[in-house]
């Protein structure tokens, strides 16, 4: 068994196996997550300005959405992840200044940007109230952060069900991830100014992550 190792600034647990695991799942499975999310992500992160912020970036999904020169402030203290964050930053053409802290402290002053993005992130945070909390604290008024995520289905639904059934396994393998979280509700409650969320059901084999959510709040 490998042992988690903590990254002593953020309180991330890095996992000795899982980490990389999960890098290397995304590199793979990216086009086909991204040939399902593609509609909504081309909504939602259309036109983003030359700076953007992203919570969770991943392996860098959300690269292809920012114009080439522009620069990406990435959040992502799972550091198995930033390898292939780089590469594809060289290869997007995108000025990438990575940080190893977690979106619930960015580190990032008071009302200093202008968009923040993420896209799969706010199911695997330990506490997503307090992510929509420090998006707030950053965003200049007028700023907006836009999001394409998975949530619970609704109650009493089979998908519902499966989601219940098969939340340890999926957090496991995942570092975390639930597909049981009312992320709509949590981001009605973290008061921005103005809230545009579309629900809407992928049609995937990964049937726990059909149930989505896209959309633009304005701070
Ligand atoms: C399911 S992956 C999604 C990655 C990418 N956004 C994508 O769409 O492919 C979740 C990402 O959130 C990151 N993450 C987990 N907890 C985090 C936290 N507290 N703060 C910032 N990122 C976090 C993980 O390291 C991982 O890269």
């Amino acid at each position: 068994m490998t042992t988690p190792a903590a990254t002593p600034a953020t309180g991330f647990e890095v996992h000795g196996a899982r980490g990389p695991f999960n890098a290397a799942f995304f590199a793979v499975m990216g086009p086909y997550i991204e040939w399902n999310l593609r509609r909504r992500k081309r909504r939602v992160f259309a036109d983003l300005p030359g700076t953007v912020v992203e919570l969770g970036s991943g392996v860098g999904a959300n690269l292809r959405y920012l114009p080439r020169g522009s620069t990406l402030v990435a959040i992502e203290p799972n550091t198995p992840m930033h390898p292939r964050l780089r590469a594809a930053a060289d290869r997007h053409g995108v000025h990438l200044d990575l940080r190893e802290h977690v979106a619930e402290r960015t580190d990032l002053p008071d009302s200093s940007v202008d968009c923040v993005i993420s896209s799969l992130v706010l199911c695997t945070v330990t506490d997503p109230a307090e992510v929509l909390a420090e998006v707030r604290r950053i965003l200049r008024p007028g700023g907006t952060y836009r999001f394409v995520e998975h949530v619970a289905a609704r109650a009493g639904t089979p998908t519902r069900a499966l989601q219940r059934a098969l939340r340890r396994p999926w957090a496991w393998t995942f570092e975390g991830c639930s597909c049981e979280r009312d992320l709509a509700g949590a981001l009605r409650a973290a008061g921005f100014a103005r809230l545009d969320v579309e629900p809407y059901r992928l049609h995937t084999p990964f049937i726990p992550f059909n149930t989505q959510i896209a959309g633009i709040a304005h701070a």
